[in-house]
């Protein structure tokens, strides 16, 4: 045994109670004993009560500096945000501190030590009228919560922190305690025989979360930086999607009505045709996405639908 193979990694999963951290933790916390993992969020009680957790708000930037400089992580990957798309528009404060500033504090920490810090951003950057897009696209977004990730971007690209920035669209999959995904809420309304509205017009390439969660770990395998497109294989509306699942598991699609995003009537836009090609990560990390019958058949497998 080489010495190298005795030093473990220290890795701060931050967001570590939201869908996306609870998979990075459930990883990372069965990855052979190579991370020594801290994992973080707001609620005072972590999900997998196994693993070592602090409870912090990141916009207390005193807290995120203490935190960083104690544990003094070779990686931090950033699963928190706030994701609300709808009440990004009204509580605008509140958005831009979590999606920005706090984001701001921990790169500044993460450069004091040298950490490389994994962001997670959005295809919410375009404004979705000629999506699919790749990594050189000039972003433009249409609601305030693309603004705030944008925002949060080039907060990254001058904080002189050494970072990888993975957007992401749609997340669907498995996290054992999270609000229902996509895909969760098709099959359990579905089998509950619930008519339910989907739309036609909003097209993207669904990202499921195992997908990402295994681009997240090449991107330290390989030690990447810089903007990857991490999505899936299939770009589909989400009412396409919705029949792909009612198929998979066998359920009454005559209860699935197609609308458009204006029926909807939210308060913040959609971009429509976006989606994101996924070609750089393939090439450079090896990525190679589910499709979603497959991610569908892990999740049946994992016995959570
Ligand atoms: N889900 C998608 O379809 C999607 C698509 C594109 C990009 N993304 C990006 O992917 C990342 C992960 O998304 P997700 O769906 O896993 O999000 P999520 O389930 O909403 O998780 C975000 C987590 O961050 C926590 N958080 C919020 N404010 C915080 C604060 N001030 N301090 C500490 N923790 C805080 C949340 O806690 P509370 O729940 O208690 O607020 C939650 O546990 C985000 O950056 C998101 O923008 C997601």
């Amino acid at each position: 045994m080489y010495f190298r193979d005795l030093v473990k990694n220290r890795i701060l999963i931050i967001g570590a109670n939201g869908m996306l951290g609870q998979c990075c933790v459930d990883f990372y916390s069965n990855s052979n004993n190579k991370f020594e993992l801290l994992s973080l969020s707001i609620e005072d009680q972590p999900v997998f009560n196994d693993v070592d957790y602090i409870p912090c708000d990141i916009t207390n930037r005193e807290q995120v500096k203490k935190i960083v400089y104690d544990f003094c992580p070779d990686y931090i990957v950033n699963a928190a945000a706030f994701t609300n798309v709808d009440k990004s528009e009204t509580e605008r404060e509140q958005a831009w501190k979590v999606n920005v500033k706090a984001v701001e504090y921990i790169a500044e920490a993460a450069r004091v030590i040298d950490a490389h810090l994994i962001h997670i951003s959005s295809d919410y950057i375009f404004n979705g009228k000629n999506g699919p897009y790749s990594e050189n696209t000039i972003p433009n977004p249409i609601g305030y919560y693309g603004r705030t990730k944008l925002a949060s971007e080039n907060a990254l690209k001058i904080s002189g922190a050494i970072y990888t920035i993975l957007r992401t669209n749609v997340l669907y999959g498995t996290a054992p305690d999270s609000r229902p995904d996509f895909v969760k809420w098709v099959v359990e309304s579905l089998r509950n025989k619930k008519n339910i509205r989907t739309v036609i017009d909003q097209i993207n390439n669904p990202t499921f979360i195992d997908d990402l969660v295994q681009a997240i770990s090449k991107i330290i395998e390989f030690g990447r930086t810089g903007i990857y497109h991490i999505g899936g294989r299939e770009f589909l509306s989400r009412f396409d999607f919705t029949n792909i699942i009612a198929d998979y598991f066998h359920l009454d699609k005559s209860l699935v009505t197609p609308i458009t995003t204006e029926e909807l009537n939210q308060r913040a836009k959609r971009p429509l045709k976006s989606g994101l090609i996924t070609l750089k990560a393939e090439t450079e990390l090896g990525y190679k996405p589910h499709l979603i019958p497959e991610a569908l058949e892990e999740m049946k497998r994992e016995l959570v639908l």
